[in-house]
């Protein structure tokens, strides 16, 4: 039975205990209907609610594998688009804060992309002939489904290499958006020599480069990145080699590529939580990626005397993902339990089938 929508204002200044058993009333009320999906970097007081967790390429293929109703993606937006576009037309996606996005996936844009694709095709003729586009995930749905119309993929930063293989075994070069150093990094480890690899800046003319540049680059790597990764710096890896040398420093793809080439590892989300848990007791850690993932590991190895650091020197947070807090959360909870549906996420149905091509494609190569 659904009843009036419950406004948001009335959780607003409702204190975070109260919103905790607010939360499991509601799961309670609402059964098998809802599954919570929740990303690595939510913060405790959310993660603590998850019936599954993972990093973009896991829920990606737990939300195809849905059989709830409702998918409450705890996450950001791309990932609440990913779900809705993957599981079956009659589920419901959510994202509980609808400003939950992600600041590197609205660096590019359909329309800065086809421009690129137009400029492109006055240098080297048809680029659908010469250019896989690649999006990493961490992007808008529309910029997914242009990967699907023009034979492109979409990776993750566990995947982007093998995506990468697929791309160079269709076509000779590779238009890979919006991370810069998830691209870079993933070619260098692919062999592609890091002269041939070229930063197209979307906001000049031709991206910034001559003609030359362009014919010559196997890889044109967009100008985006993430803010919260691009905090680390090798001088944070170099000071905690000084200070222990017997320490082991992992980092996630989205870290600038002095890092990523001065870690131990490198990998997503997901590989950073089981490569650290797997280590031997008594290991000391340097972790580059965000501080609720790295605050929950280090609290949760240090009983097998394994110690976590933090990479950078200053706090930082993805700061969209910090806007899934337990009100919003027991607000969309609640309202569902009711009946109503608040914040729900859907993609146009021309959109989502021709991102839907590239996802699978993703699937299927990974
Ligand atoms: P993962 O796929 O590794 O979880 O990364 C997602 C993300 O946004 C990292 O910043
Ligand atoms: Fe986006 Fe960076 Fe936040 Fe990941 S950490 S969701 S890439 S802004």
């Amino acid at each position: 039975m659904q009843t009036a929508t419950i406004r948001f204002d009335r959780f607003n200044d409702l204190a975070d205990d109260a919103c905790q058993e607010r939360i499991q009333a509601a799961r309670a009320r609402l059964g098998s209907k809802a599954v919570l999906l929740c990303h690595h970097y939510q913060r405790a007081d959310v993660y603590r609610h998850a019936d599954l967790t993972g990093d973009s390429l896991k829920l990606s293929r737990l939300a195809a594998q849905a059989d709830s109703q409702y998918i409450v993606f705890c996450g950001v937006h791309f990932m609440a688009e990913v779900a809705d576009i993957l599981s079956r037309p009659e589920q419901i996606s959510i994202l509980p804060d609808l400003a939950a996005g992600c600041s590197m996936a609205d660096m590019a844009s359909l329309a800065k992309v086809e421009r690129c694709w137009r400029e492109l095709r006055e240098i080297v003729g048809d680029p659908d002939r010469v250019y896989t586009p690649v999006t990493y995930i961490n992007s808008a749905a529309d910029l997914k489904a242009f990967c699907g119309e023009h034979g492109g993929i979409v990776c993750t930063s566990s995947n982007a290499r093998k995506i990468l293989e697929w791309s160079v075994a269709r076509r000779e070069k590779v238009l890979f958006f919006p991370d810069q150093h998830l691209g870079r990094w993933s070619g260098h480890r692919m062999g592609i020599p890091l002269e041939r690899m070229k930063v197209w800046d979307p906001d000049r003319e031709f991206g910034g480069l001559t003609p030359e540049e362009i014919r010559d680059a196997r890889m044109l790597l967009w100008k985006g990145h993430c803010s919260v990764h691009q905090m680390f710096q090798l001088s944070h890896i170099e000071r905690f080699r000084k200070q222990h040398p017997d320490g082991i420093v992992i980092a996630h793809p989205e870290c600038n590529f002095d890092v990523c080439s001065h870690a131990d590892y490198v990998g997503s989300t997901e590989y950073i939580l089981k490569t650290v848990k797997a280590a031997p007791p008594g290991t000391r850690w340097l972790v580059g990626t965000e501080l609720n993932l790295v605050e929950r590991l280090a609290e949760e190895v240090k009983p097998e005397g394994k110690i976590v650091q933090f990479m950078a020197s200053t706090i930082c947070m993805c700061s969209t993902m910090q806007r899934i807090d337990p009100q919003h959360l027991a607000w969309c909870l609640e309202n569902l339990a009711e009946g109503n549906v608040v914040n729900r996420i859907q993609v146009p149905g021309h959109e989502a089938e021709l991102a839907r091509i590239a996802l699978n494609r993703m699937l299927e190569v990974s």
